[in-house]
């Protein structure tokens, strides 16, 4: 196993001293090159830019592997739910049943959102999209909690337990508080119930109907948000962590986390993937159009749901879910149209070269929309889902960030093509 790599630049040689992690992942320890050579990796869009180490998430994309803590994703899907696997990819190992039992209730004893902050809400108009909503609503608890969210990280850590309860807790009412408030319907007051059923009735109790918790639907939910818990440094976790880096507390850093899952390439993709199979069965069409369309090469026309910046195999995550929607349509006694074509398009996807040559499989956003439309979840609100699943992974790596003594705020480099100098010269006359 190599110790160090040697790089010939110019006239010089320089040796860089290799770092290999825990699952013999090797990377090459850079961090002096510009002091060396005065040289920059180009690295565009850091596809091959270690940007920290970290502890908590393991994946393997050539070979479609997904471990939180070193646990593989297929056995806490099997076996562990959403708020267990929310503490182990925060604090590092699975609570004790008093842990499970303090978590839990930090968990209900902040579910609530403060009055006056409800009044937030009501400066949207009805139709504002959730997650511009969701995105504003969350960096406002900075300000509600300023003795949380100081920007001193030593501070901030002090009440780490409780800032990342509330962060959890409170994403989720908001994400029902926003359905409600879209739809013109009454806010409903959390409940001492566990944290999935809390959300099913936060969504759906009505003032003389409350909300009768159904196991399926129950255990189908904490599926969908434990699939989302972490993923690596992607886009939005990325963002997470540049922005913690600079000192800005947990609230405001999730905050910018969130704007960056809203992007159709990253969270946005469950919400185009429901559009994209509503428009098939709408035409009539057996998706023949849309993969012949895919298959331009045109960003506009991508297969939603298909590919992933990391996996070049089978995104773990949508093999549990692929099966899972079966499981839950059965169980709920509902058919829909789109997993039929889900299925066919997968089918034909996968038999086709411009696909398997490329190495796009499913991801997590092909079938996890069904399942939530299942549930009776609004398509407009997927992508607030994803947010609420994937905040304990956020709140990881925001407390690797802070944690680190030997941290700095992150900043990458440019190589700047811009035009080089020139002299400015008033063109036209002043008004
Ligand atoms: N449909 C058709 N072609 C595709 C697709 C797709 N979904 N994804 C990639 N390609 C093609 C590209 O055009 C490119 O072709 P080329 O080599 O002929 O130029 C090749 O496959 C490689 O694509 P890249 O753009 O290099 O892949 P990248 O790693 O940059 O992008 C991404 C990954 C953004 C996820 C992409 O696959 C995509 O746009 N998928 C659809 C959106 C989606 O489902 N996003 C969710 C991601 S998972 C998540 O965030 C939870």
């Amino acid at each position: 196993m190599p110790t160090n790599a040697l790089l010939k630049i110019d006239d010089k040689e320089i040796s860089y001293p290799v770092i290999t992690g825990s699952e013999g992942e090797k990377a090459i320890d850079a961090r002096n090159l510009r002091k060396d050579t005065g040289y920059l990796f180009y690295d565009q869009g850091y596809g091959n830019t270690g940007s920290c180490e970290s502890c908590i998430t393991y994946l393997d994309g050539d070979n479609g592997i997904l471990r939180h803590r070193g646990y593989p994703i297929e056995q806490l899907a099997e076996q562990s739910e959403f708020v267990e696997t929310a503490y182990l990819v925060i604090y590092g190992e699975l609570p004790s049943p008093e842990q499970r039992k303090r978590f839990g209730t930090m968990l209900r004893e902040n579910a609530a959102i403060d009055t006056q902050m409800m009044r937030i809400f009501e400066g949207f108009p009805r139709g504002a999209p959730p997650m511009g909503m969701l995105t504003s609503i969350v960096s406002s608890l900075a300000a509600y909690y300023p003795h949380l969210a100081t920007n001193n990280f030593e501070k901030d850590l002090e009440n780490f337990d409780l800032t990342a309860a509330m962060a959890i807790s409170k994403i989720r009412t908001i994400v029902a508080g926003i359905y409600r408030y879209r739809h013109g319907l009454p806010f409903n007051y959390p409940k001492d119930v566990p944290f999935c059923d809390n959300f099913l009735h936060l969504m759906f109790s009505e003032p003389y109907k409350e909300y009768a918790a159904i196991p399926e639907v129950t255990r189908a939910l904490n599926l969908i948000l434990l699939l989302h818990a972490d993923h690596e440094q992607n886009c939005s976790t990325s963002t997470v962590r540049m922005v913690g880096s600079s000192g800005a507390n947990l609230f405001t850093s999730l905050a910018a986390g969130i704007c960056a899952l809203s992007g159709p390439l990253h969270g946005g993709a469950n919400t185009a993937v429901m559009q994209m199979l509503q428009a098939i069965h709408d035409e009539g069409d057996d998706g023949t159009r849309f993969i012949a369309a895919a298959k331009s090469g045109s960003k506009a026309n991508r297969l939603m749901g298909f590919g992933h910046a990391v996996y070049r195999n089978y995104d773990p995550r949508a093999r549990i879910i692929g099966h899972a929607c079966d499981v839950v349509l059965n169980k709920l006694g509902k058919t829909d149209p789109l997993l039929d074509i889900a299925k066919r398009l997968e089918h034909s996807a996968l038999n086709d070269d411009y696909f398997l040559s490329r190495k796009l499989y499913p991801n997590v956003d092909f079938y996890s929309g069904i399942i939530m439309r299942a549930l009776g979840i609004p398509t407009e609100l997927f992508t607030t889902m994803f947010a609420i699943g994937r905040s304990p992974g956020w709140i990881a790596n925001w407390k690797e960030v802070a944690s680190n003594p030997k941290g700095r705020i992150y900043r990458p480099r440019q190589v700047y093509v811009g035009p080089v100098k020139r002299d400015y010269v008033l063109i036209g006359k002043r008004g």
